[in-house]
C-alpha cells in the first residue's frame, strides 16, 4: 500500500481536485428567475409556485403539495394542522437535525427520543414501540441521509391506536419507498430546499400529503390564519407567514428538471460505495432501510461507521488522515439530540423562562432519556458530502483507495500521532 499523504505520500486528489459543485444551476434557470424578476408576480400566489407545487406533486404521486419557505416550517405546520400541542408527545429519533424536534416544542408538546437502528442509523420502530404512551399522538420518521425509514414498521407499531405518522423527508427527494415518492405512507412529509439539500433553491421547503383537511389547515396557517375566498384581513387562526417567493419556486422549477437524473447517479454511485467500503476493515455502511424492489434511497449525505477498535486507528486519526488525502469527511453529529443544551438546559418558549422554571407537569425529563444506539453511532459515524455523489465512478473509486489506503496504514499513522 502506497503511503498515505499525511505520513508524505502524493495524496489520492490533490488540493485543486474539483469535485462537483453544489447547488448547481442549468441553462433555464437564469431565464425563469429573470420572467420572475420582470413581471409583477415576485410574492405569494405567484405562477411559478403555482407551478412548481403542481409538478412536485406529479413528480411524488402526492395529491397535494403547499410550498413554504423552509424545511422547518413545514415540519412545525404538520404538527400544528393535526392539532398537537401541550400534553402530547411526538416520537422523534434522537438522530437528526434539530428541526425534526423542535417542530414539538414549538406546540408545547414533549419531544420523546427514541433510539435508531445500528444498521439503517434510522428510526427503531421496536425502540418506538417501547415509549408509546397514551399521551403519543405522532410519530416522526426521518429519512436520514434519503435511506428509507421503516414506515411498515412503525404503522405497524402504532396499529389502530390514534397516533399520526409524519415523515421528515428534509433528505429524501427523488428518495422512492414502495414506488412513491414521501407523503404517502404518513399523514404527511417535510421536505427542505436549504442550500445543502438535493434540490435547493436556498431556503425553501413543501409539505407532501394525501390528506385535504390538513392541506387545507397548513395552507391556512402558512398565511396568517386566512381562508381561500374570504376577506384579506379576516383571521381564523393563530398563524405566521411562512410563504415561499415566486424567485425560490423559479429556482425550484430548474432544480426538479434534474432530481431524476441527479438522484439515479447518486443511487448508482451509493451503491458503488456501500458495496467496496464494506470490504474493508472496520467500515461499516448505512443499509439499506428497505428492500422492496421498487424502494429507492435518495443519498443525502453519504454515512457509514467506522470502528476503531477494528482498524487500530482512533476516528478523528481516520478522519484527519482522509481528509490530506483530499477527502471531505465530517464526524457528523456530536451527541444524540436530547443532550443538547436546548434540552438538557430546557431552553423552552414554553417554560417562559429561559433555561429555568419549574418543569411543567407532562414535560419530559430529557436528561433522563438514554438512546445508546444513536450515543455509539455519534462516535463512530463518517459523513460525506453529497456533491461527491455526483463525480464519476472513478473519482469513486479513489475515495475508496483514499479509505483503503489510510486503513491499512493504521498502525504508522497511530504512532504518528503519539
Ligand atoms: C433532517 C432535517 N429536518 C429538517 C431540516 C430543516 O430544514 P430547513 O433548514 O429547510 O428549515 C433539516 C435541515 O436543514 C434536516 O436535515
Amino acid at each position: 500500500m502506497s503511503k498515505p499523504a499525511l505520513l508524505g505520500g502524493k495524496p489520492v486528489f490533490s488540493k485543486t481536485h474539483r469535485w462537483p459543485r453544489w447547488p448547481q444551476s442549468g441553462s433555464g434557470d437564469r431565464k425563469r428567475v429573470l420572467d420572475v424578476l420582470d413581471g409583477d408576480e415576485w410574492g405569494m400566489g405567484s405562477r411559478a409556485t403555482a407551478e412548481f407545487a403542481r409538478r412536485f406533486a406529479g413528480y411524488l404521486g402526492a395529491k397535494y403539495v403547499l410550498p413554504v419557505n423552509t424545511g422547518t416550517a413545514a415540519l412545525e405546520l404538520i404538527v400544528k394542522a393535526l392539532g398537537i400541542g401541550p400534553g402530547d408527545e411526538v416520537i422523534v429519533p434522537s438522530y437528526t437535525f434539530v428541526a425534526s424536534a423542535t417542530c414539538v416544542l414549538e406546540v408545547g408538546a414533549g419531544v420523546i427520543f427514541a433510539d435508531i437502528d445500528p444498521r439503517t442509523f434510522n428510526i427503531d420502530p421496536e425502540d418506538v414501540a417501547r415509549r408509546i404512551t397514551p399521551r403519543t399522538r405522532a410519530i416522526i420518521a426521518v429519512h436520514f441521509g434519503g435511506n428509507p425509514a421503516d414506515l411498515i414498521g412503525l404503522r405497524g407499531v402504532i396499529g389502530k391506536r390514534n397516533i399520526a405518522l409524519i415523515e421528515d423527508a428534509a433528505h429524501a427527494h427523488g428518495m422512492l419507498y414502495h414506488g412513491h415518492g414521501a407523503g404517502r405512507f404518513s399523514a404527511a412529509a417535510a421536505f427542505s430546499f436549504q442550500s445543502s439539500k438535493n434540490m435547493t433553491c436556498g431556503e425553501g421547503g413543501a409539505i407532501a400529503t394525501r390528506d385535504k383537511k390538513l392541506f387545507e389547515l397548513a395552507g391556512s396557517f402558512h398565511s396568517f390564519g386566512r381562508k381561500p375566498g374570504k376577506a384579506w384581513y379576516q383571521h381564523y387562526y393563530l398563524a405566521w407567514n411562512d410563504r415561499i417567493s415566486a424567485m425560490q419556486s423559479a429556482l425550484l422549477l430548474g432544480q426538479l428538471d434534474r432530481i431524476e437524473p441527479q438522484t439515479r447517479t447518486r443511487f448508482s454511485n451509493g451503491a458503488f460505495l456501500n458495496r467496496e467500503l464494506a470490504k474493508i476493515r472496520g467500515l461499516s455502511p448505512q443499509a439499506d432501510g428497505d428492500s422492496h424492489p421498487d424502494t429507492r434511497r435518495a443519498y443525502h449525505v453519504y454515512m457509514l461507521r467506522y470502528d476503531g477498535r477494528e482498524t487500530g486507528l482512533d476516528r478523528a486519526a481516520f478522519l484527519e488522515a482522509l481528509q490530506a488525502e483530499g477527502v471531505g469527511c465530517s464526524p457528523g453529529y456530536p451527541a444524540p439530540l436530547q443532550e443538547a443544551h436546548l434540552f438538557t438546559g430546557r431552553r423552552f418558549w414554553h417554560a417562559h423562562r429561559l433555561g429555568g422554571g419549574p418543569r411543567l407537569s407532562h414535560e419530559p425529563d430529557y436528561r433522563k432519556m438514554k438512546t445508546p444506539v444513536a450515543k455509539t453511532y455519534c462516535d463512530e459515524a463518517v459523513w460525506l458530502p453529497h456533491p461527491y455523489l455526483l463525480a464519476s465512478r472513478k473519482e469513486m473509486q479513489g475515495v475508496v483507495d483514499a479509505v483503503a489506503r489510510v486503513v491499512e496504514n493504521a498502525g504508522t499513522l497511530r504512532k504518528r500521532r503519539s
